[in-house]
């Protein structure tokens, strides 16, 4: 499926995103990750990339920062300025170049979304070039290792393990959340290789737990939270 394709999903699903993302447990514990991570951060300039409907956008700017969204679908921007009419929201395809100059930012943050973009390479050299030299990136995005496995009950009939294939293979998934949206996996040492190549070094990186340990076991992590600093094209020995 091409960008396209993808972000015509988008359009049709926004509605019925919001919907999900403000009555879901699992949406609840990602709000509660970015917010441990990030309250108070105060007047820093910082890219809210694939914002969707705006939540961490306005969240951002209550926390006094000077934030732009971006996001690639116009249904998801309209509901957006809707109801965040004081913030900024530009549209933007993540797969192409963006349009802001270089060094604009101190932090992009992009919350579930490269695993929704069908080619991420352009997407990482331009997060790089919008930064500024010492500037963060934090991306969250489902756990590459166990997200398309399948869920095996144990004796009690919860939901125990995952029997996980196909981790090294780079796979297209369709799924049907609020509508369709299309799943791009890649392990997850496509991931760090691409950022580290583009001049990133990694400073953390985060596992939590499920969100619902009664539903499943909560030793295997739902979200991947990945922070880097910017420091310039690396040098291979
Ligand atoms: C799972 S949602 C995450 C939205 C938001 N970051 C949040 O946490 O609520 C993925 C978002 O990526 C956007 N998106 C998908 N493909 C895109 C592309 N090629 N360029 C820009 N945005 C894109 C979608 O429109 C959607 O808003």
């Amino acid at each position: 499926m091409d960008t396209k394709q993808e972000l015509c999903q988008w359009e049709a699903a926004a509605a019925e995103y919001r919907r999900v993302q403000e009555s879901s447990a699992f949406s609840a514990q990602n709000r509660a990750l970015v917010e441990h991570r990030f309250s108070g951060i105060g007047a820093v300039r910082i890219l809210d990339a694939g914002c969707g409907y705006g939540q961490y956008t306005a969240w951002f700017a209550q926390q006094g920062a000077r934030v732009t969204g971006c996001d690639g679908a116009r249904a998801m921007l309209e509901l957006a300025q809707e109801r965040y009419p004081g913030c900024r929201f530009d549209l933007a395809d993540l797969t192409g170049t963006l349009p802001y100059p270089d060094s604009a930012f101190d932090l992009v943050f992009c919350n579930q979304v490269l695993m929704d973009l069908p080619q991420i390479d352009c997407t990482a050299a331009e997060f790089a070039r919008v930064l500024r030299a010492g500037g963060r990136l934090w991306f969250s995005i489902v756990h590459p290792a166990f997200y398309l496995g399948e869920w095996v009950a144990g004796a009690d009939g919860k939901k125990r393990a995952k029997e996980i294939s196909g981790y090294l293979t780079w796979q297209e998934r369709t799924g049907n959340f609020w509508g369709k949206s299309t799943h791009y996996h890649r392990p997850l040492c496509d991931y760090l290789n691409l950022f580290a190549r583009c001049g990133f070094s990694l400073t953390e990186l985060t596992e939590p737990p499920a969100y619902d340990p009664d539903e499943n076991t909560a030793d295997l992590p739902l979200f991947l939270c990945a922070e880097f600093v910017k420091v310039g094209q690396g040098q291979r020995l």
